[in-house]
């Protein structure tokens, strides 16, 4: 199943499932942290370093040997590049059962001794499991540093970490939970992927200007991860702008509506790249009003489509092709610098698309 009929698919498969997430305003809370104790404020190694790995769409089932390649490639990835953070930007399962399904994927990250941390994707509350079920089941999970939802904030996953260094904040990663889909009501109605809500864009806005007036007024170097790429990449691509490095094997698909998430990284001047998975035949960075636009490296099996290859887009009819490969990406971060090196890692070790961004 090719991308373009998938939203559709996707939504008649799941049944009220896929429509649940509409209704949704804003996770309810829960009592306490489950780990509490976990340090969200993270500092470099001696050696000045810190290093962020991005898994990406894995859609895992709970045996489907299909999966076998996601679980390969996140095992591998974490026991060879030993990050110091791990950011897994959603959908994380795709099939049921989906809370064993999840366990499973993530329990190499839970048993793995680093610190990690999720932003949903839109089919990780697709398959019966309410998205608060989902995160909170994934919130138990040893190692994750995930907060319990923000009252009054749209969505789960939305959080902020840190990177300090000797003089306070360098860099700060913020999670946003870009939803699921949503059914747009006007002349005609159009069903598509969600969108960033304004409690999102407040609750951001809030803590970027917390973290500028705790730096001397300098808006802190930052990061955006979530799941579903903005409209502004499909403006960017459509005026020409292509990729710096990477693969294109299909369009954006981001929400229809454009709520103005760009706009305001734009304005707080902070945020410099806005990590994303959703696309799976997409790993590349392209830069637009200065902000990058970065694809992680999709990390899942074949229980969806995928077409990258060792060296690049393998063309198929079908939902994937015969020699993909999983990664994932890496980013890392050096003591006093504000900007950071990304590349791709390919399952096996290949790392290629090495990019320094300032
Ligand atoms: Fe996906």
């Amino acid at each position: 199943m090719k991308r373009r009929s998938f939203l559709k698919n996707a939504a008649v498969l799941t049944g009220a499932a896929a429509v649940a997430p509409h209704v949704l305003q804003a996770c309810a809370p829960v009592a306490k942290d489950i780990n509490p104790a976990a340090s969200r404020d993270f500092h470099y190694r001696q050696d000045g370093s810190f290093t962020v790995l991005q898994f990406t769409d894995t859609h895992y089932i709970a045996g489907d040997p299909r999966s076998e390649r996601a679980l390969n490639c996140v095992k591998e990835a974490l026991e060879s590049v030993r990050p110091d953070l791990v950011i897994h930007t959603g959908d994380i399962v795709f099939g049921r059962p989906d809370i064993q399904s999840a366990r499973e994927i993530l329990q190499p990250l839970a048993e793995s001794g680093i610190p990690w941390a999720v932003a949903l994707g839109n089919h990780d509350s697709q398959f019966g499991s309410s998205r608060e079920e989902m995160f909170a089941a994934i919130r138990a999970l040893p190692g994750c540093v995930n907060l319990s939802p923000k009252e009054g904030v749209y969505g789960c996953s939305n959080d902020a970490l840190t990177l300090s260094g000797s003089r306070g904040v360098e860099h700060v990663f913020y999670l946003f939970d870009s939803m699921d889909e949503v059914v747009l009501k006007g002349e005609e109605d159009i069903h598509c992927y969600d969108y960033i809500r304004h409690s999102q864009i407040a609750w951001y806005r809030a803590l970027s200007e917390k973290f500028k007036a705790s730096n001397g007024g300098v808006p802190v170097p930052s990061m955006a991860f979530f799941h579903i790429p903005l409209c502004e990449l499909k403006e960017a691509l459509a005026a020409g702008i292509e990729p710096v490095c990477g693969n294109n094997g299909e369009p954006p698909c981001p929400s229809r509506l454009n709520s103005g998430l760009f706009a305001q990284f734009r304005e707080m001047g902070d945020v410099k790249a806005i990590v994303t998975g959703h696309d799976h035949d997409c790993d590349y960075v392209l830069p637009y009003g200065g902000i990058h636009f970065i694809y992680g490296r999709f990390s899942g099996g074949d229980t969806i489509y995928n077409h990258l290859g060792p060296d690049g887009y393998i063309p198929s009819d079908g939902p994937t092709a015969p020699g993909t490969v999983s990664g994932c990406r890496i980013f890392r971060f050096l003591e006093g610098n504000p900007g950071f090196s990304t590349w791709v890692r390919l399952y096996g070790g290949t790392e290629k698309e090495l990019l320094n961004i300032e």
